[in-house]
C-alpha cells in the first residue's frame, strides 16, 4: 500500500513516504524525532521558498505596479526563521518590541519593517522611531496623538500608514474577523474616524502619511470581501482627497488544513487585489500605489509539521478511541480557540489502512485540549509517532508554558541538512521564581 495522496498533498513540498515512512527534505521524521525528541516542529525550507516565489509571481502577473511581500511575523517567528526570510528578501510586519528586535537582529533592514498593533507601547513606538522603520501603522486617533507627541519630543519624523476598518465581514471564524465595524482593530470608516485621522495626519509636521492599510481577517477563502474593502478605502481616500502612494490590503489568505478543504489558487487573491486597486486608481485619476501584501499563514503553515509521541490510548465513551500525545493545547491552541480542523498520519505507518476512529488529545489539564476530534488512523499504540501537517503557522508562535511544560524545539530542514530554529525549552524549573 501507499500513503493516501490526498493526505500527502497537505505535507510540505518535499514530503515522501517510501515504505510508509514519512520523509521531509530527505530526512526520515522518525529519525528526527528520535534525535531531537517530541513534540517537535519541523519546517521545510523548499516549501517556504516555493510559497514566496509563487506569491511573487502571482503579484507580478496581477498588478503592473510595484509590489512587496511583507511576512506577518506573528504566524511564526524565531531568530533562525527570521534569518531565512530576511535572506529571501521579504519585508516583515511586527507587532511588538520582541518581534522588532528579532527582525533587526536577523538582518531585516529598518526600511523593510512595519510596526502594527492596536496598543503599541511608548517603548515600541520609540524604538520604531529610533530605527526609522518603513511605516508605523497607526491604529486609532488616540495613537495618532500619542505618536505625534513622541515624535515631536524625540525630534524625529514618523512615516506612517493608517489602519482602516472598512466595515466588511470576511468568511472566517469570528475570532479571526478584523475588518467589520465591531472589531477592536483600526480606524472605522463608518463613524468618520478614518477620515479624521487622514486629515489630522496630513496637518502634522511630525507625521508623514504615505499609505493606507487594512487587514480584514485570517484564513479567508473568498475574494469579494477584499474587493469591497479596497473599494471602500478608495472611496474614503477620494472623500478627503488623499492619494496613497502605498496601499496594503493586509494578509489573511486561506490555506488547506484537511483534504476536505477546497484548492484555491493564490492568483484568485492577487487578481482581485490587483484589479480592484487598478480600477479605483483609474476612477480617481491617481497613479498606481505600491501594493504591499502581508501573508503570514500562507508563507509558513504548509511548511511546518508537528510531531508527537503517542502515549496513553483508551476507549472513548462514543465508541472511538482516545489517543493521547505528548503535546497539545500548549503548543497548538488553534483547535481550542478556533475549532480548527486538522489531519493526522502515523509517521512510520503512513501506508497502513486507517481503520480506527480516534480522538487525538493532548496531555494538558483542560477538557478542550483536543487536537483532532474524530480522525481515522491505523490502530495506534504507545510509542507511535504522530505527524500533523500544516502546523507551521499560529501554533508555536502562540505556544505557552501551561502546566509549566517547556515549549517544543523547531528545526529547519534543507536537503540533507538540519538546522535548529529554536531549542526545546527544558521543563520549567525554579528559575522562574525569586527566592526559595
Ligand atoms: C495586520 C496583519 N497583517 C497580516 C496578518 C497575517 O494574516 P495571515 O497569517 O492570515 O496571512 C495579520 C494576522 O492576523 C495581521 O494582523
Amino acid at each position: 500500500m501507499q500513503m493516501d495522496n490526498e493526505l500527502l498533498a497537505l505535507f510540505p513540498l518535499t514530503a515522501a513516504a517510501p515504505g510508509g515512512q514519512i520523509h521531509i527534505a530527505g530526512q526520515r521524521l522518525a529519525d528526527l524525532a528520535g534525535e531531537w525528541g517530541t513534540p517537535l516542529y519541523v519546517y521545510d525550507a523548499a516549501t517556504v521558498r516555493r510559497q514566496i516565489e509563487t506569491l511573487q509571481q502571482a503579484l507580478a502577473a496581477s498588478y503592473p505596479g510595484e509590489t512587496e511581500i511583507t511576512y506577518a511575523a506573528k504566524a511564526y517567528f524565531s531568530l533562525g526563521f527570521a534569518r531565512k526570510l530576511a535572506e529571501m528578501g521579504t519585508g516583515v510586519d511586527v507587532v511588538s518590541l520582541g518581534e522588532m528586535n528579532v527582525a533587526r537582529k536577523a538582518g531585516f533592514t529598518p526600511g523593510s519593517i512595519h510596526l502594527h498593533g492596536n496598543n503599541k507601547s511608548a517603548a515600541e513606538l520609540a524604538a520604531a522611531l529610533d530605527a526609522t522603520v518603513h511605516a508605523i501603522v497607526v491604529d486609532s486617533l488616540d495613537e495618532l496623538a500619542f505618536l505625534e507627541d513622541l515624535a515631536t519630543r524625540a525630534g524625529r519624523k514618523a512615516r506612517i500608514w493608517l489602519r482602516i476598518t472598512p466595515g466588511v465581514t470576511a468568511d472566517t471564524h469570528t475570532y479571526r474577523q478584523t475588518g467589520h465595524a465591531a472589531t477592536k482593530f483600526g480606524l472605522p470608516i463608518h463613524n468618520g474616524q478614518a477620515a479624521e485621522a487622514i486629515r489630522r495626519a496630513r496637518r502634522s509636521a511630525w507625521l508623514t502619511l504615505t499609505g493606507l492599510h487594512t487587514h480584514i481577517g485570517s484564513q479567508i477563502s473568498q475574494t469579494a470581501p477584499y474587493a469591497e474593502a479596497i473599494h471602500r478605502m478608495y472611496a474614503l481616500a477620494r472623500q478627503v482627497d488623499f492619494c496613497p502612494i502605498e496601499f496594503s490590503p493586509g494578509g489573511g489568505w486561506f490555506v488547506r488544513y484537511t483534504p476536505d478543504d477546497p484548492i484555491i489558487p493564490i492568483s484568485d487573491w492577487t487578481d482581485t487585489i490587483g484589479a480592484a486597486v487598478q480600477q479605483e486608481c483609474r476612477q480617481s485619476g491617481w497613479p498606481l500605489p505600491k501594493v504591499i501584501v502581508e501573508p503570514g499563514r500562507w508563507v509558513a503553515a504548509q511548511a511546518g509539521v508537528a510531531l508527537y509521541r503517542v502515549g496513553a490510548c483508551k476507549p472513548a465513551g462514543d465508541g472511538a478511541t482516545w489517543v493521547a500525545v505528548d503535546g497539545g493545547l500548549a503548543d497548538n491552541l488553534r483547535p481550542a480557540l478556533y475549532q480548527a480542523k486538522y489531519a493526522a498520519v502515523l509517521a512510520e505507518r503512513a501506508d497502513e489502512p486507517a481503520t480506527e476512529n480516534v480522538h487525538i488529545v493532548g496531555k494538558y489539564c483542560e477538557s478542550g485540549d483536543k487536537l483532532i476530534e474524530g480522525v481515522y488512523l491505523p490502530p495506534a499504540k504507545r510509542g507511535d509517532l504522530l505527524a500533523i501537517p500544516v502546523a507551521g503557522a499560529y501554533q508555536l508562535s502562540m505556544a505557552s508554558n501551561y502546566n509549566l511544560g517547556g515549549r517544543p524545539a523547531a528545526l529547519w530542514l534543507e536537503k540533507e541538512r538540519v538546522e535548529m530554529l529554536q531549542p526545546r525549552e527544558e521543563v520549567i524549573e525554579t528559575r522562574w521564581w525569586v527566592g526559595d
